[in-house]
């Protein structure tokens, strides 16, 4: 079996990595790994690899930046005589960048199989571009494999049949059991360098942000608003930014102040991972960082008015704050005095996920190719 995987955005390496690693258990399983160059910056992109054992891509389309259409079509110029060379029996895409769904158009229409992986995730918000290509995605893949419960319902709502729906669990949350244990290992050099220290050399209470939604950061009162609001937060707190290049490049533009909040550059994941197990609490609209903070057990307020995974909400310990400055006082100080909401882990976030899909992929019948 011929297996092509695409990645290009940061959250997708960490979902391909424990796939990558089901599938070489299986002798007759051949992997190409395309990777879009939607993201390209070293720490955005190289250092995600090598801290995860992903071998270095077969492929890289070198797409970069641009405009959502630019961007899309782009990959999908790129992409099409790479699959037609190639012509795997599969195509995984993972998450909802715009990678996943350009592959999936690609595909879809030469008649090659796509496998969806973290299918069914909805916020029910279509100005969020990961919403349209959620939606374009899952009505296009012809496997799809959701990480919980309200991913299937929201896939059967839409008419998915349920024969191509397989509920494995969390690919996301086995990077991370694989990773934490080195993660915590010791004090990171980031955290020595970022956070204050205690007379014993246990770190301070710190919040971690990180903030890069087009609705957070694309406008300019805002933006102010939200550091306004951080500002609130490091006078109890010191805040731990590692700024995404979209928030830094806008905070710069918008000629906006950061004070005394300490924003750093991007951080590999390891490093990332370990400040998460250690924090008071996280503030974030990053999707992944809301699985993850709950498979910790670390208190996560997360500026955005809705969620596309709810789990996280109804059993973990997400708490939607919105833009609601008075809101996040009112969690933040619930942190504070110990009265964070407790959460439980969502069933099948237990490392295994990979395992599973991949043996689901492996014992299906070969696909037909139709029109390649
Ligand atoms: C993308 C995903 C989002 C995901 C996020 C994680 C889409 C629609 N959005 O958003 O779902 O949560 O990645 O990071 O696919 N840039 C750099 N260096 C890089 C990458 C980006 O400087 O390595 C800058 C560029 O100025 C670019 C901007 O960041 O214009 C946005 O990058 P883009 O990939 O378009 O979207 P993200 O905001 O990263």
């Amino acid at each position: 079996m011929n297996v092509l995987h695409i990645v290009g955005a940061r959250p997708n390496f960490m979902k391909v990595a424990p796939v990558l690693n089901a599938l070489k258990e299986y002798a007759n399983v051949t992997q190409t790994l395309v990777h879009t160059g939607q993201h390209y910056d070293v720490n955005m992109s190289d250092v995600f690899f090598e801290q995860l054992g992903i071998p270095a891509p077969d492929v890289n389309l070198a797409v970069g930046s641009g405009t959502h259409a630019r961007q899309t079509a782009e990959i999908m110029m790129r992409l099409e005589p790479v699959v037609l060379e190639r012509q795997p029996d599969i195509v995984l895409v993972y998450g909802d960048v715009n990678s996943t769904v350009a592959t999936a158009l690609v595909c879809a229409k030469l008649g090659v199989q796509v496998g969806h992986v973290e299918a069914g995730l909805r916020s029910f918000d279509r100005t969020m571009p990961e919403e349209i290509n959620r939606l374009v995605t899952d009505q296009l893949a012809d496997l799809l494999f959701t990480p919980s419960e309200d991913g299937d319902e929201n896939l059967r709502r839409e008419g998915i049949p349920a024969e191509k729906i397989f509920r494995v669990g969390n690919v996301m949350i086995d990077s991370l059991v694989r990773l934490l244990p080195s993660a915590q290992k010791a004090l990171t050099k980031t955290e020595v360098t970022t956070t204050a220290t205690k007379p014993d050399g246990a770190p301070a209470l710190y919040a971690l942000v990180t903030l890069h939604r087009p609705a957070n950061v694309d406008d300019s009162g805002t933006l102010k608003s939200i550091l306004e609001s951080l500002l609130e937060v490091n006078r109890d707190l010191a805040v731990v930014f590692p700024a995404h290049p979209r928030t830094r490049k806008r905070i710069a533009d918008f000629k906006l102040d950061a004070g005394q909040l300490r924003v750093l550059d991007p951080l590999p994941y390891v490093d990332f991972l370990g400040l998460q197990s250690r924090a008071t609490v996280v503030i974030t609209d990053s999707g992944g960082i809301q699985e993850e903070t709950t498979y910790l057990g670390v208190p996560c307020l997360t500026l955005r008015d809705n969620t596309e995974r709810p789990i996280t909400v109804s059993i973990g310990t997400n708490v939607l704050v919105g833009r609601d400055r008075e809101k996040l006082r009112r969690e933040l100080s619930r942190v504070l005095v110990g009265k964070a909401k407790k959460g439980t882990v969502p069933p099948l976030w237990d490392g295994h996920a990979g395992e599973r899909l991949a043996g689901i992929l492996v014992g299906r019948p070969s696909p037909v190719k139709l029109l390649i």
